[in-house]
């Protein structure tokens, strides 16, 4: 088996993982959810570059040509290091993607004000990944960011949901909207916020687009699978998924069911 890797702190990367599945089921996934660590969005470049490289190695030697590091925050800080540093070294025919890149391409598109929000973890929005690439693909659009460090801890604990959990979540969404009331996009820049999408969208106007990740994504990787054939071809296609977890298996598969409707029977891991 040569399944494509999709890996992410927690939880998050399964928003990413159901829109692969439906838009190319064909594949085999390989998710590896490195619960035990997350959240991420709080730690140095050091850490993040060193818990990313680990899961991509382990994602590797478990049979990955291709592997997708479906959370911004490993995207924003460990991404171009490994490309550039790591895989020449470990395994020069194998790849590693992000997702910040091709939310980035698209999103100038859903703009008329040319004014698009981020929200997005710390450790992504000090990276500044976004302002830079969303500039390269659309130089007109002026970018803010808020950082909303709660976000993730609240979702990993299931407490999105409850009133206080909501409060957070409305701040944050108002500190970003007080910035420059000209927003009219909103990039949910983690991969764990679409969780919150139905939510963010009722606080706000209708005339503010919310861009979730998971099938931009999807669009992105189905193109480049295109494009390389030569990588197409070693990735097999048997429609199976499997789930690794660095935490408790019993608790992730409960949750990760949830996540994508289905029954989940997750193997647990230590990276290192
Ligand atoms: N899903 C990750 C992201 O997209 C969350 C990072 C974290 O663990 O804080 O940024």
């Amino acid at each position: 088996m040569q399944p494509i890797g999709v890996f992410d702190s927690g939880y998050g990367g399964l928003t990413i993982l159901k829109d692969l599945r439906e838009r190319l089921p064909e594949y085999d996934y390989l998710y590896l959810g490195d619960n035990a660590r997350a959240p991420y969005g709080t730690q140095s470049f050091d850490v993040v570059y060193e818990f990313t490289l680990q899961a991509v190695k382990e994602l590797f030697s478990r049979g990955c040509e291709l592997v997708i590091v479906a959370c911004n925050t490993a995207s924003a800080k460990a991404l171009r290091s490994i490309q550039q540093n790591d895989l020449p070294h470990i395994a020069p025919n194998k790849r590693v993607l992000g997702v910040i890149r091709p939310s980035a391409e698209i999103v100038g598109d859903f703009s008329s004000s040319r004014t698009i929000g981020v929200l997005a973890t710390q450790g992504t929005v000090q990276s500044e990944s976004y302002v830079i690439e969303i500039n390269n693909f659309a130089p007109d659009c002026t970018v803010y960011q808020q950082a909303c460090p709660l976000w993730v801890p609240l979702i990993e604990n299931n407490e999105f949901d409850s009133h206080a959990g909501r409060e957070f979540i409305r701040n944050d969404v108002n500190a970003l909207l007080s910035q420059n009331e000209n927003i009219d996009t909103i990039v949910l820049g983690c991969t764990h916020y679409p969780v919150l999408k139905d939510y963010i969208e009722s606080i706000l106007p209708d005339s503010v687009k919310v861009v979730a990740q998971g099938s931009i994504v999807a669009d992105s990787l189905a193109d480049y699978l295109i494009r390389h054939p030569e990588m197409e071809e070693r990735c097999t296609k048997k429609g199976q998924l499997h789930f690794l977890t660095s935490e408790s298996p019993e608790e992730f598969d409960i949750n990760a069911s949830k996540y994508l409707g289905i029954d989940i029977h997750s193997e647990h891991i230590i990276l290192q």
